[in-house]
């Protein structure tokens, strides 16, 4: 028997989220353990039925983890999976009504496109009029009519995912669980599919749990987004909702680009930073001494006209198309990011400038 180790500890004492509620796929303090490593915190969650749910976060934060728990492919140290209502826990991978589609779309070589998209149907023994008839519907809703006859090897990286995707929805799962999908895909091609996918969502009506570790994905295609940092939820919130308030400064990072300052509250309504004295949004209160803002680059703007400000000097401009992005040097070299307005004028890579943001648009976080 091993040592019980720290998480062995906190996994025996009352958890904390028990909050139950009604949804197509609730996780309630689901945790998994690999000895003394901790995938998974025990965690829980709610799914609403046909939400589109986005897993992100970085390398090892327990996305897969999360997942494989979900469709019983790994078993849970603690806690349990419920869908519809029903505790899954005795249920086999295969029984759950679950769809996969992971970035590694094995396709079987030797089938073709249509073949591949039928196995599943066969595998739960519908009549052959009925494969053949979803098996169709299923290529015209993927694009991929004209190359049905084809094998897999003849296929694009994007054709493949394609079939791959068709291969899920064609049985009708009502929770499809994603990984990565488009990871092994070009940025093109990659936006293209996200297109697609949610299209699919659309007009399937199932429910999505899918995992990418980049945000802006995340942003452009979740209902809501499900933030997990070292094995455990950090936020979970609508994209809006999660960027505009992120509540740790890992969350303001992580989404977007943010400007933090760190520093002492003066408890009243500022810090003290190294790069001068903030005020906090109107009726924001700290809940210890050390505080931290956050303030995005378009929250930022160039000149002295808002009640807090910093000076610095320009080391980068950077032309995106669409916006025009500055990043300066602080007086300690820490770097600040702001987005030029349309009426800004660009300033000059070594110039010195003032940048300022009305206190209300930066964010208190933990
Ligand atoms: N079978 C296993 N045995 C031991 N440790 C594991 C196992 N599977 C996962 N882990 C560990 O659990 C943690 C979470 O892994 P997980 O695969 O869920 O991360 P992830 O968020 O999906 O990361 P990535 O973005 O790299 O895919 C990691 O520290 C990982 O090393
Ligand atoms: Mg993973």
């Amino acid at each position: 028997m091993p040592m019980a180790t720290s998480a062995d500890m906190t996994a025996t004492e009352p958890k904390t989220a028990k909050l139950v509620v009604e949804g197509k796929l609730v996780i309630e303090g689901l945790g998994k353990r690999y000895g003394a490593t901790t995938a998974l915190e025990p965690s829980s969650l709610s799914v609403a039925e046909g939400e589109f749910l986005t897993l992100l976060g970085p390398s090892g934060s327990g996305k897969t983890t999360l997942l494989q728990l979900i469709c019983g492919l790994v078993e849970a140290s603690e806690g349990r999976v419920v869908i519809d209502g029903r505790d899954q826990s005795a249920t086999p991978v295969h029984q759950r009504d679950i769809g996969l589609v992971f970035q590694h779309y094995a396709l079987f070589p030797h089938l073709t496109v249509a073949e591949n998209i039928a196995f599943p149907l066969k595998m739960r023994g519908r009549p052959g009029s009925e494969v053949a008839s979803r098996v169709s519907a299923t290529l015209e809703m993927v694009h991929l009519g004209h190359l049905a006859g084809r094998f897999p090897r003849e296929l694009s990286g994007g054709q493949q995912q394609r079939v791959a995707l068709a291969r899920c929805f064609v049985y009708q799962p009502s929770i499809i669980l994603m990984d990565e999908p488009l990871g092994a895909l070009d940025k093109k091609l990659r936006e293209h599919m996200q297109i697609e996918i949610k299209r699919l969502h659309r007009e399937s009506g199932a429910t999505i749990v899918y995992v990418t570790h980049d945000q802006e994905e995340a942003l452009a295609m979740s209902d809501r987004i499900c933030l997990m940092n070292h094995a455990r939820i950090e936020q979970l919130g609508t994209p809006r909702e999660i960027y505009e308030r992120p509540r740790t400064a890992f969350a303001a990072d992580f989404i977007g680009i943010s400007n933090i300052f760190r520093g002492r509250w003066d408890g009243n309504g500022a810090i003290d930073t190294a790069h001068g004295r903030f005020a906090l949004p109107s009726g924001a209160r700290c809940q210890s001494k050390d505080a931290t803002l956050v303030i995005r680059p378009e929250n930022l703007r160039l000149g002295a006209r808002d009640d807090n400000a910093v000076n610095g000097r320009v080391s980068e401009v950077v032309y995106a198309g669409s916006e025009t992005r500055v990043i300066a040097a602080l007086d300690d070299g820490s770097p600040l990011v702001l987005r030029l307005g349309p009426d800004d004028l660009v300033p000059a890579i070594d110039e010195r400038i003032v940048a300022g943001w009305s206190r209300d648009k930066a964010v208190l976080v933990a």
